[in-house]
């Protein structure tokens, strides 16, 4: 089968650890046409806005695309184009697998988990404002509504049936938030009910965040609200050894963005020093929606290989990160894409 796919390099180290991917993905021999397109930062400063309709279109059209990170200036500027693609495709899931390879430096060996984030609503809903002209206050709307909620718990506890996963836990903050958290709480307990096989729980946000970094394995599928998930997968992301691992996918009904979830990093833009781990195991988690499950299990298994032998990783990934011996984005991408021929 042949797929056409939206392809966005992002910002800072965005096209590199693209290019990066791009080859590994056309390492396992699935046929891709790659429809280019611009967003973000760079973008902007070339075409006077950070997201044309052009590329929104292109998602649209080919129901699917990669990216790359793109920045969004900290406290003033645009909004977030990352926060925008989800909106306004309505990509409601943000799936963010936390999978411990084995050889990482001071990492968890044993962690398996997924955190499902709800990515169109809560504190990120765009309701943000200054309360007077010399932004002595600021107000953000946290807008918890039953139907996300129920769509999202749905999608945790399907998605732990479809790949065989035994438990959810809902993460909340209801003895707090008791309208916005708390309705969350009700409707994921309402919607457990209707998966009896699988075991059901849940936990207040702060003692979770706790739980994860003494018994992260103990976890398997964790769904929770926006801004919940946001910082609780970068703590995952920590625990197997930080963000140059960490892929993510963006779900909506028939449509999906993959994108690592770490940012733009800009400091490393242009030094061939970034790790494209986590943007190639987002193209990995991209071919698996697409049923292409062969192919992302290689690329799994070649990133596992390549830092299991340890020699060709990038600095994020050695003992020492001022190890001279570490290779670059470039060099790490080439020994996954031997490994993968390896495998035929
Ligand atoms: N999905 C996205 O596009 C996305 C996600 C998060 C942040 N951002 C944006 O990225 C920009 C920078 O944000 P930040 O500095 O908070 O986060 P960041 O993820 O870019 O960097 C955090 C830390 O991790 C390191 N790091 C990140 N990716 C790495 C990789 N692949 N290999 C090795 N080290 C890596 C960075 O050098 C930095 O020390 C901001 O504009 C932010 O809004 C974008």
């Amino acid at each position: 089968m042949s797929y056409k796919i939206t392809l966005i390099e992002g910002d800072g180290i965005g096209p590199s650890l693209v290019e990066a991917t791009v080859k590994v993905i056309e390492a396992t021999g699935v046929d891709i046409q790659w429809e280019k397109q611009y967003a973000g930062e760079d973008c902007m400063g070339k075409t006077g806005t950070p997201l044309p309709e052009e590329t929104l279109n292109s998602i649209k059209k080919n129901k699917i695309a990669l990216k790359g990170p793109l920045t969004t200036p900290v406290g003033k500027g645009f909004r977030s184009v990352n926060v925008q693609i989800r909106q306004k495709l309505r990509l409601f899931a943000n799936l963010r697998p936390a999978l411990s390879f084995s050889g990482v430096p001071g990492a968890y060996n044993d962690i398996d988990l997924v955190i499902i984030r709800e990515n169109t609503e809560g504190l990120y809903c765009g309701v943000d404002y200054w309360v007077d002209e010399d932004e002595s206050a600021g107000i953000s709307q946290n807008i918890i509504t039953r139907k996300s909620s129920e769509r999202i718990v749905r999608f945790a506890f399907q998605y732990a049936k479809n790949k065989g996963r035994k438990k959810v836990t809902a993460v909340h903050k209801a003895n707090i938030l008791k309208c916005s958290s708390g309705l969350f709480l009700r409707v994921a307990s309402e919607v457990a009910k209707d998966y009896p096989d699988i075991q059901f729980e849940d936990r207040i946000v702060d003692n979770m965040a706790m739980q994860l970094v003494k018994r992260p394995q103990e976890y398997d599928v964790i769904v929770t609200t926006n801004l919940f998930g946001d910082i609780l997968s970068d703590l995952c992301a920590g625990l197997i050894g930080g963000l140059g691992l960490a892929p993510s996918g963006n779900i909506g009904e028939g449509i999906a963005v993959f994108e690592p979830v770490h940012g733009s990093a800009p400091k490393y833009r242009g030094k061939n020093k970034a790790n494209p781990c986590a943007n190639i195991l987002s193209g990995a988690l991209m071919l698996d929606y697409l049923g292409e499950d062969q192919a992302s299990k290689k690329i799994f298994k070649a990133v596992a290989n390549v830092i299991k032998k340890g020699k060709d990783v990038t600095y994020d990934l050695k003992e020492d990160r001022n190890d001279p011996s570490a290779v670059g984005t470039k060099e790490i991408a080439d020994a996954i894409v031997k490994e993968i021929r390896s495998m035929k």
